[in-house]
């Protein structure tokens, strides 16, 4: 999405979205639904100790695959069904697709998914597994792997009350139970991927040790003991971060320039971290926080490159300062402080980088040439990085936001604003910490095996490729 001029620096605060409240019940309900008027479902979001979906969990397909997702359901005392039961309110619908070689095998599970579609409960979740098309694969095998893709994006602009529709990719014929992509259906299923819809993760690996058995994790606090640092934490979603990582048991280094000082050391008090201020264009930026990080705790786990600028022009008036300045703090940054990140040795226990792109450097947006070529940047250099970090037993993933409800967003005039946030499947705006919710899956033990991602969180922005 969008991300316009950045002005003031004020606090770190979510915006309203007071359409969404005022249709969500009583006279404003009524009134939407008479004239015909958006109604933005009022998202289940991530609560410590909720339950992980809100009702039983249908698993189709017919494979020892779709077998053995429902038995790790199972093993966490999901109410699962193989079969949908009349009338029953669905909690989720997990399709298992990992064996299809033909798009006429799509008919049988699909029509079984669509059948049960209207037994969804209010956020509901879909969620397929299934594998990528690949160069090497048959017409036809590629074609049906294909189908899926086309199946879930669509499906999740049918979908109404909040739920949603993504899916899970099983790469190098890993199969459909294994650990990571285990982990990516608990984040899918559960209230952390609120603002997710229509996407794909990759499980690129199984996640499993070297003896291939299922790890054990723990859901409720998977960053115990990491140690990670979050650039442009002082507010909006680097803070979001910055609170669900330490939510989630790592301990954090807050980083941002020297004047928002007063800020940072708020985030880093409230979240018991410590605050770096730093200007991360510096040549030694890198070097700084590994002695922050070394000094302290002794090691780096988890980088967090969330702090971006936006200096917007259309290219015929483009001048040298704004697409230098962008290019310098979005990108070029990253590329040098990852070279020092990954030539330490305090960063060697299964590390973790995750960058902050936008779907702006995903299909380009008016006005924004410098700022679509840094995010676009962040995304190659993520995929050429991933090797790099898995000879270190690590990972490597980009989330890409669309519209989310930050001070910044909120200075967008009205009628901009009004659209801009209802242009997606779930018709609202995100929150800072649906972002923040991405990344701590990434940045979590569990996700091992689950590198090179770029994964949208935009409700399925209609900004396409
Ligand atoms: P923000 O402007 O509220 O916060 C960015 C933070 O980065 C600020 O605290 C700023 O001081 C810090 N920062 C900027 N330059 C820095 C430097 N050289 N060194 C250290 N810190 C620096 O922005 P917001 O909305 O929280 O965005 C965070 C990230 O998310 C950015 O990378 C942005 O491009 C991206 N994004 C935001 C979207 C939105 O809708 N708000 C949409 C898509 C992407």
């Amino acid at each position: 999405m969008s991300t316009p001029q950045k002005g003031s620096r004020k606090g770190g605060g979510e915006q309203a979205d007071k359409y969404t409240e005022f249709v969500s019940r009583g006279l404003g309900r009524d009134l939407a639904k008479r004239l015909g008027l958006p109604q933005p479902a009022i998202l289940r979001r991530y609560e410590p100790g909720a339950p992980l979906v809100e009702g039983p969990i249908l698993v189709l397909g017919h494979g020892t695959g779709a077998d053995a997702v429902a038995a790790v359901l199972l093993e966490w005392d999901q109410d699962v069904r193989r079969h949908a039961t009349p009338k029953e309110k669905l909690g989720a619908i997990v399709v298992v697709l990992d064996e299809l070689a033909h798009p006429d095998q799509l008919s049988a599970p699909i029509r079984e998914l669509g059948a049960s579609v209207r037994d969804l409960a209010k956020n509901a979740r879909v969620v397929s597994i299934s594998r990528p098309a690949l160069i090497e694969d048959a017409p036809e095998v590629a074609a049906a792997r294909n189908g899926v893709d086309g199946v879930v994006r669509s499906l999740a602009k049918e979908l109404r009350a909040g739920a949603t529709a993504n899916g899970i990719l099983l790469a190098n014929g890993i199969p459909a139970e294994s650990a990571s992509a285990m982990a990516a259906l608990r984040f899918f299923l559960s209230g952390r991927s609120a603002f997710i819809d229509g996407q794909f993760l990759t499980a690129s690996s199984t996640g499993t040790g070297t003896d291939g058995s299922q790890p054990q994790h723990d859901w409720a606090k998977p960053l115990e003991g990491r140690v990670a640092v979050v650039t442009g934490a002082a507010r909006g979603i680097g803070a979001a971060i910055a609170r669900t990582l330490a939510r989630d048991g790592a301990t954090v280094i807050v980083v941002d320039v020297p004047a928002a000082g007063d800020h940072l050391a708020q985030v880093a008090n409230e979240i018991h971290g410590t605050a770096l201020q730093l200007d991360i264009t510096v040549t030694e930026a890198g070097a700084r926080i590994l002695d922050h990080a070394a000094q302290r705790y002794g090691r780096l786990d988890i980088v967090v490159h969330n702090a971006g600028i936006t200096r917007d022009k259309l290219l015929a008036n483009m001048d040298a300062a704004r697409w230098d300045s962008v290019i310098a703090v979005n990108i070029a940054s990253q590329l040098r402080m990852n070279k020092a990140f990954l030539a330490s040795s305090h960063f060697t226990q299964n590390p973790r980088i995750i960058s902050v792109a936008s779907t702006s450097g995903i299909a380009g947006n008016r006005g924004q040439t410098n700022y679509a070529a840094s995010k676009a940047g962040v995304m190659g250099m993520v995929r050429s990085t991933a090797p790099l970090l898995a000879a270190k037993g690590g990972t490597v993933n980009a989330v890409a936001p669309g519209f989310i409800e930050t001070d910044m967003t909120a200075k967008i005039p009205f009628a901009t604003r009004e659209v801009a946030r209802r242009l997606n499947s779930l018709q609202q705006g995100g929150k800072p910490g649906d972002v923040a919710e991405a990344i701590a899956f990434f940045a979590s033990e569990a996700a091992s095996g689950v590198t090179a991602n770029v994964l949208r969180v935009c409700g399925q922005n209609l900004v396409g490729q």
